[in-house]
């Protein structure tokens, strides 16, 4: 999983660094913070995109404008993500994060940026029906009903409600599996999946997504700047209700276990189609950055 991960790492970076080549008379420094926004990071969407086009029988070629396209969206959220006015950090891929280079205007900025230029790369050309199709399913799984949706309960306090375990796991959904349904889901519709695949691949990405994101709040006490590339211990000094504040990091680490197993048996009937996801599962449980 590990070869896979970085080749695929590698030839997303190669296609980012063509595309944002031909930008040009972008007025400074927003074209260098879009830059700097999108350098860095693990590329997991971009992947998860590969994933769908292989469980489909086809490869990077076939996706690599949706890869492109989820992974603005992911920096943009991330641009905004560390503003002052939501988690406040100040590192984020192991440099300055992007308002702390550039200051928080251009932080704003950089983010509605980015999620523009994801539209502009996703709807650049002529496509089939099925892709526009998984560009509208991408804006709606980053939107209100998504991502944005997750963050709003993120960052909102006990006012709007009381944050007990099933509405952390709402927020985990939300903020994180739901990026990853649209890089994974939204991928696999471009390519013609069916609704049974697709309602198969969705419930795996919900399970992957809390999986992920709740080693991310493990890791954000446990692990260290170096490694991880951003401040730890964020969501402590933010007063953030995380599953861990909730159930403390040993019971996380067996529900972590049980999310992994619901995840790969969604897939069981898909034989070696779903290899390397259930693959890609394992890795996710077991990351340590
Ligand atoms: C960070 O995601 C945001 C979360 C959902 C926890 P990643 O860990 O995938 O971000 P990169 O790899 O730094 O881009
Ligand atoms: C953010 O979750 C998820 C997003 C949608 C950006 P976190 O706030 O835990 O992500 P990090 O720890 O800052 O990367
Ligand atoms: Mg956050
Ligand atoms: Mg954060
Ligand atoms: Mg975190």
């Amino acid at each position: 999983m590990r070869e896979f991960l970085n080749s695929n790492k590698l030839i997303f970076e190669e296609y980012l660094k063509e595309k944002l080549l031909k930008l040009q008379n972008v007025p400074q420094p927003i074209g260098q913070a879009v830059e700097y926004a999108l350098d860095g990071g693990k590329r997991l969407r971009p992947i998860l995109c590969v994933l769908g086009a292989d469980f489909m029988g086809q490869d990077f070629d076939s996706i690599k404008t949706l890869a492109l396209g989820v992974e603005c969206i992911h920096n943009y959220s991330l641009c905004h993500d560390d503003l002052p006015c939501m988690d406040n950090d100040d590192l984020r891929h192991g440099k300055a994060s992007t308002h702390k280079k550039f200051g928080e205007g251009i932080g704003v900025l950089t983010g509605d940026a980015l999620l523009n230029l994801a539209f502009e790369f996703m709807l650049e050309g002529e496509h089939n029906e099925k892709y526009y199709k998984a560009v509208a399913y991408i804006s709606k799984m980053s939107g209100i009903y998504g991502m944005v949706g997750g963050q709003c309960i993120d960052i909102c306090n006990d006012e709007y409600r009381e944050k007990n375990l099933d509405e952390v796991i709402k927020l985990n959904t939300l903020k994180t599996s739901c990026l990853f349904k649209a890089s994974l889901v939204g991928s696999s519709i471009s390519l013609g999946a069916k609704a049974e695949e697709i309602a198969d691949l969705e419930i795996y990405c919900s399970k992957l997504g809390l999986i992920f994101q709740i080693v991310d709040d493990i890791l954000d006490i446990t692990s260290n700047a170096k490694i991880l590339g951003k401040n730890i211990n964020s969501d402590i000094k933010a007063d953030k209700t995380t599953y861990i504040s909730i159930c403390g990091i040993d019971k996380a680490r067996e529900d972590i276990k049980l999310l992994e197993r619901d995840a790969i048996e969604v897939l069981q009937k898909y034989g070696k189609r779903a290899d390397k996801l259930i693959d890609f599962a394992k890795y996710l449980t077991n990351r340590s950055m």
